[in-house]
């Protein structure tokens, strides 16, 4: 059994852990900074909505570039650059919601590459400003695009059409984003729990982090319950609201056909879905910031508030539930767009 205080951050010897820079302690650029974030129990925010299970949240905005997309972003480029597919000096483009084209334009900026980046006009402007910041190219889509049901192919075929010399980071389908989260986020989450994780509850933005992270879990403990956090309809764009109140980078999967999910999505690994609206994943992220002293991004709010509606489950009594914190509030702290 965990006494409170016992899962903590814990330095891995060099050779365990795929990241580890070899030289030591003084590191040779920010790659060697992402992962081996930390695991902080939420015992205030637990004693606060009165829970009977501890929740406990996997601190993601710690990585360098501020997400848990600098893991998926540096696996990308480094499988590229061992395939040699991604050439020095090359251009890197992708459609992304912000998170995982400020992994690659961080990571770019450290290792050389150019970064051009395909944005539906919607999302924070804090995150478009970060893109900018670290060199990397910005194309807005107006949000009514995406209301196509072949949105994201059309788009992309145009995308691919626009940069036929460029490296193609295809987050939703390539399968280095799911196996880094199977190689590092999984298992540190495995170790600092001390193999004693009884639920995993995480939102889909790809589905990179919890087909990962589920795989390498459920692996090790077949029991694992795994709780996949979705947006509520309300929260998503239609003809009639394009620029709704929403939670930025975050999809629903359940009632998506199969086909249609991204290629890195594994739907078999979830035991059920949890809808979350975005006034809920915001009080969620509010009580979290008041309690804990943790400010995350609604997709974190989300999931906190998907993880206290299991944790306050009789039968979740005193089982350990881990979340994931992906972002950090203050890449949104600028008003949202609204049209
Ligand atoms: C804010 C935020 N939360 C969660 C996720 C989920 O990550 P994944 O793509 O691994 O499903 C993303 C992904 O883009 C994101 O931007």
């Amino acid at each position: 059994m965990f006494e409170p205080g016992s899962i903590s951050r814990q330095t891995p010897s060099p050779s365990a852990h795929p990241y580890a820079d070899p030289a030591g302690a003084i590191h040779g650029d920010i790659t060697a900074l992402i992962g081996n974030t930390p695991l902080l129990e939420l015992h205030r925010f637990r004693r606060a909505h009165d829970l009977g299970a501890r929740i406990v949240a996997k601190v993601e905005y710690l990585n360098p570039a501020g997400s848990i997309k600098d893991r998926t972003a540096w696996a990308i480029i480094r499988e590229g650059e061992r395939s040699g597919k991604l050439r020095p000096g090359a251009l890197i483009f992708d459609l992304t919601s912000g998170n995982t084209g400020i992994g690659l334009a961080a990571i770019g900026a450290a290792r050389g590459y150019r970064t051009r980046f395909y944005t539906r006009d919607c999302i924070n402007p804090g995150k478009i400003d970060l893109l900018r910041s670290y060199g990397a190219e910005v194309v807005q889509i107006p949000n009514r695009r995406f209301l196509d049901p072949n949105a994201r192919d059309i788009l992309l075929a145009e995308i691919k059409a626009l940069n036929p010399d460029g490296f193609f980071a295809d987050q939703i389908g390539n399968l280095a984003n799911p196996r880094i989260h199977y190689e590092t986020t999984g298992p540190e989450i495995w170790r600092d729990t001390g193999g004693g994780i009884d639920a995993l509850v995480a939102t889909v933005g790809t589905g990179g982090t919890v087909s990962g992270v589920g795989r390498y879990l459920r692996e090790r403990n077949p029991a694992l319950h795994v709780a996949v956090v979705e947006p509520s309809l309300a929260s998503l764009p239609s003809e009639a609201d394009p620029y709704p109140d929403q939670i930025e980078g975050v999809h629903r999967v359940s009632d998506i056909p199969v086909e249609a999910l991204p290629g890195v999505y594994d739907p078999g690994l979830a035991d059920e879905w949890l809808e979350v609206g975005t006034p809920e994943a915001r009080a969620a992220a509010t009580s979290l910031c008041r309690t804990e002293g943790l400010f995350v991004g609604l997709s974190g709010g989300a999931a906190i508030a998907a993880a206290a509606r299991l944790a306050a489950r009789p039968e979740m009594a005193d089982r350990l539930i881990v979340t994931i914190l992906a972002d950090s509030g203050e890449r949104y702290l600028a008003p949202p767009v609204t049209g």
